[in-house]
């Protein structure tokens, strides 16, 4: 079945069965950008269900943009009280004042302006965009993966197969009605296509999809955790006699492209000589790897390498670091 045709069969359905969730606008509304940004953040690692209690009471107490970012932290932080996680409630706070303050109390409305906001990682920024500005961007949560996967039979491990799960779900949305179709295909996932006895017949993609009657049906997606693989290595902080620490810049392609970082290898000790253990370590989780780094110190006034520069632990936030060289920030007592 053409690819159009699905995602129109899907909007159909949605007119008719989609939820009605109190941060949804009524048919032909705008939508209130602040109200999904809320929404977005507590959706963050929490269910429908409950970010439904606290959802309301937040907008009450905070109906506009303006009464959230003149909040105190405090406050906001009590409103939050159950839903956990509080660096989103930190964020949500943090971005409220940028928007007012910085952007005269407009959104911006391009993904590359939106991803720069506090707590707006890549899943958030989609959904936001797409729900808030129709922006053509495709939601990928829970729901979305398993409904995917289940359409094209995906039965690899999701883990595996992130980027193909995310190519099929982008080419499937409906660019024009993309803030509809992303409610509808999480609606889905939610409603019809549940992890347990879904109901395949009533689904709009029931004709194409590749699992329907397939005695595996349930076992999609596969949660399978890839083993990962074990590395030992090493990070080192050179420091001159001013107490400044030398950073250098990542080559601008692939993993951590662009980012600032203390000297590090991925297996073995550094080494330059003279380097002292820390006696600290962090570890790390990347795709395929588990990674613990233990942490030198090296003092001297040149850097054994040339590319890079020395800065004083304090202006270390005005470089954009890794979450691994944060976390060595952090073990080190950096404020950053
Ligand atoms: N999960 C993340 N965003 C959502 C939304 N807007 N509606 C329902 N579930 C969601």
């Amino acid at each position: 079945m053409k690819k159009t045709n699905l995602s129109k069969l899907l909007l159909n359905w949605y007119q008719n069965n989609g939820r009605k969730l109190p941060w949804r606008a009524t048919k032909g509304a705008h939508p209130n950008p602040y109200v999904v940004m809320v929404s977005e953040f507590m959706l963050q690692q929490t269910t429908v269900k409950t970010v439904i209690k606290y959802f309301e009471p937040f907008i009450h107490r905070f109906p506009t943009i303006q009464d959230l970012a003149a909040a105190d932290l405090e406050e906001v932080y009590q409103l939050w009280q159950g839903l956990g996680y509080y660096t989103r409630a930190r964020s949500l706070h943090h971005t409220a004042q940028t928007i007012v303050n910085e952007f005269g109390g407009q959104f911006p409305q391009e993904l590359p302006q939106i991803l720069k906001l506090k707590g707006f990682g890549s899943y958030t920024a989609a959904s936001f965009s797409a729900l808030a500005f129709n922006l053509p961007a495709t939601v990928i949560d829970g729901n979305v993966i398993r409904v995917i996967c289940r359409l094209f039979h995906l039965t690899e491990p999701v883990e595996r197969i992130k980027e193909d799960i995310i190519t099929k779900a982008s080419q499937l949305t409906d660019c024009k009605q993309a803030a509809d179709y992303a409610s509808a295909i999480m609606d889905l996932g939610a409603t019809i296509c549940t992890p347990k006895t879904p109901q395949c017949l009533f689904c709009p993609w029931k004709e194409a999809c590749q699992s329907r009657d397939k005695p595996d049906l349930e076992q999609i997606p596969n949660r399978t955790k890839i083993d990962k693989k074990e590395k030992n290595g090493s990070v080192c902080l050179i420091f001159n006699h001013k107490g400044q620490v030398f950073i250098r810049k990542r080559i601008e392609k692939g993993l951590l492209s662009g980012l600032y970082e203390f000297p590090w290898k991925e297996d073995g000790k550094i080494d330059f000589s003279e380097i002292q253990d820390s006696g600290k370590q962090v570890c790390h989780i990347f795709t395929h790897i588990r990674l613990t780094l233990k942490i030198y110190t090296l003092k001297c006034e040149r850097s054994p390498l040339a590319d890079g520069l020395f800065v004083y632990p304090k202006e270390l936030k005005n470089y954009p670091l890794s979450t691994l060289m944060k976390k060595v920030c952090r073990k080190m007592g950096f404020n950053i």
